[in-house]
């Protein structure tokens, strides 16, 4: 950490206060997302070199110490993972963690979702891209049964609470721009956050280039049926810029990395399933937290190395993967 007078708290070398982690506690899936994963998978993590609950605890508690406050729990698919309830209680326990949330695909909630609760998850993001059941094949590349235990998942997340619900929605031209006023309505009837996110180009979805389409267009479009106000956001620790229909319970979130650079505000860091600490979603930057852990248990140095190197920004371009550090999928690092 780079520490600063009178307070527990940590800061990279730009100054900005880091205070959330992102757990991705695997890099498998059960769905196939376009712009995310490869339809025949990747080269997985051995799952021998997956950090132990006991060592992400670990990690937690030592960060916490300094001034980490909330975390998110990501995969690829999270609730892929054996007995994550048993880590959501580890990490509860820790003291100085204010929030957890989980990035989900909502297909396992149904069977997951109370004990997640119960464990401390207070809020969950659901990834859905597409409302139209015969479109899930296109966008998730899995059979439609997958669609109708998605949205029983979203059922599951409400009746449990997990509050506030945010959707995200990753924009596709040609794939689902045209449903872009269907999900802007949803917010209209329901407390939910439905976030239209820019796709970010990794080496393995270059392909999808051409369907890019930026926020702006959006809420250009989405003006025509209605107005949308800026509004403040739901609580989170996002880069989202958030608006609202007059009179809506939800709101209507963009998110920009693309169209504009939101990282001067960055708060976050990235534990890999196998134990790397990556300081920004792109870039190549990565501090191992395995090595340190196994050996002494102490994983404060390896911290305070990996903060002092944090990258300003990423370098995202539309067309190459060269921006993001090469970096083949999102799904390897947690999105
Ligand atoms: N571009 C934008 N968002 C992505 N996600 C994963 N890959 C990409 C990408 N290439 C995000 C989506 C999804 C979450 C799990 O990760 O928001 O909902
Ligand atoms: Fe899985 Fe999420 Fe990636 Fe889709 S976006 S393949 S649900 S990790």
């Amino acid at each position: 950490m780079i520490p600063r007078a009178g307070g527990k708290a940590m800061y990279d070398q730009f100054g900005r206060r880091i205070d959330y982690l992102r757990i991705s506690v695997t890099d498998k899936c059960n769905l196939r997302c376009t712009y995310c994963m490869p339809v025949e998978g990747l080269e997985w993590i051995d799952r021998d070199e997956f950090l132990t609950y006991e060592e992400i605890s670990s990690v937690v508690r030592q960060m916490a110490e300094h001034g980490l406050r909330r975390i998110r729990l990501t995969g690829g698919e999270p609730l892929v993972r054996r007995d994550l309830p048993d880590l959501v209680r580890q990490l509860s326990a820790i003291p100085g963690i204010e929030d957890i949330a989980l990035s989900t695909n909502a297909i396992l909630l149904p069977q997951f979702g109370r004990d997640l609760k119960e464990a401390g998850v207070n809020r969950v993001n659901v990834s859905l891209d597409t409302l139209r059941r015969e479109r899930f094949r296109d966008v998730a590349r899995r059979p439609e049964r997958f669609f109708d235990a998605t949205l029983e998942g979203l059922a599951v997340a409400e009746r449990m609470g997990f509050a506030p619900l945010k959707i995200n929605t990753v924009l596709m031209r040609g794939l689902n721009d045209d449903e872009i006023e269907d999900f802007a309505q949803i917010t209209r009837e329901r407390p939910w956050h439905v976030r239209f996110i820019e796709l970010m180009p990794t080496g393995d979805n270059l392909h999808l280039s051409k369907r890019f389409l930026s926020t702006d267009s959006v809420l250009q479009r989405l003006q025509d049926i209605g107005d949308l106000l800026p509004a403040a956001g739901p609580v989170g620790n996002g880069p989202a810029t958030y608006f609202r229909f007059d009179g809506a319970p939800g709101t209507v979130g963009v998110i920009t990395p693309l169209s504009h650079n939101y990282c001067d505000r960055c708060n976050r860091v990235r534990l890999t399933a196998d134990g790397k600490l990556r300081t920004c979603l792109f870039g190549t930057h990565e501090v191992d937290l395995k090595t340190p852990l196994r050996a002494t248990g102490d994983i404060v140095p390896a911290v305070r190395e990996a903060l002092a190197g944090k990258p300003e920004r990423h370098l995202l371009q539309l067309g190459t993967a060269r921006g993001s550090g090469g970096l083949r999928a999102l799904s390897q690092v947690g999105g």
